[in-house]
């Protein structure tokens, strides 16, 4: 080899691993875990009306608060998705307002790679769900509710 082979070589190693860096950051295990995350976002939609599921910055939050790390984080994530239950269920609001979620026994590695999806993404605050959130609220008269959700607008969405 000469030395413009060894650079071009040494140039087309960088070029690919940089390509597959995705733009955000996402690790290939997370971006893998973005194309199979339509299964969840069915519910976890935060510009649904009414709500099937918490939106998934607030889930990523919860987590992010009970786990040591991000196997940690996985891990639990996994199993509660394969067998949610009152007694592993964290998300005591999500519970409260919307019942338990139901099983998703999918393969533990295609919830494995959902959940370091889950893990690294950045979501966007879920100002839609806390809109709809605060205007059934307010139909329903709950005033505690509806102080929390216009905290959450007033902070994240101004
Ligand atoms: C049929 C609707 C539905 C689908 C599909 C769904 N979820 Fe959920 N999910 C919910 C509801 C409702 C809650 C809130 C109640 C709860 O926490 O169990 C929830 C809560 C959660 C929680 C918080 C659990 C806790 O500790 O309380 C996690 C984690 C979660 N979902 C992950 C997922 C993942 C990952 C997927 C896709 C593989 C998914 N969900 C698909 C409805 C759904």
């Amino acid at each position: 080899m000469n030395h413009t082979t060894i650079s071009i070589s040494l140039f087309l190693l960088f070029a690919s691993v940089s390509f597959s860096a995705h733009s955000s950051g996402l690790s290939a295990e997370a971006q893998a875990g973005e194309t199979l995350f339509p299964a969840c976002f069915v519910c976890h939609n935060p510009e649904m009306d009414p709500p099937l599921g918490p939106p998934m910055w607030s889930v990523q939050r919860v987590y992010q608060r009970n786990s040591i790390d991000a196997a940690d984080f996985i891990q639990a994530m996994v199993s509660f998705v394969k067998a949610p239950s009152l007694d592993t269920a964290i998300h005591k609001e999500g519970v409260r307002q919307l019942g338990l979620m139901p099983a998703l026994p999918l393969p533990d590695e295609m919830l494995a790679k959902i959940a370091r999806y889950i893990y690294e993404e950045q979501f966007q605050p879920p100002c839609a769900h806390w809109e709809i959130a605060l205007k059934q609220a307010a139909q329903k008269g709950d005033a505690e509710h509806a102080k929390k959700d216009q905290r959450m607008l007033d902070k994240y969405c101004q």
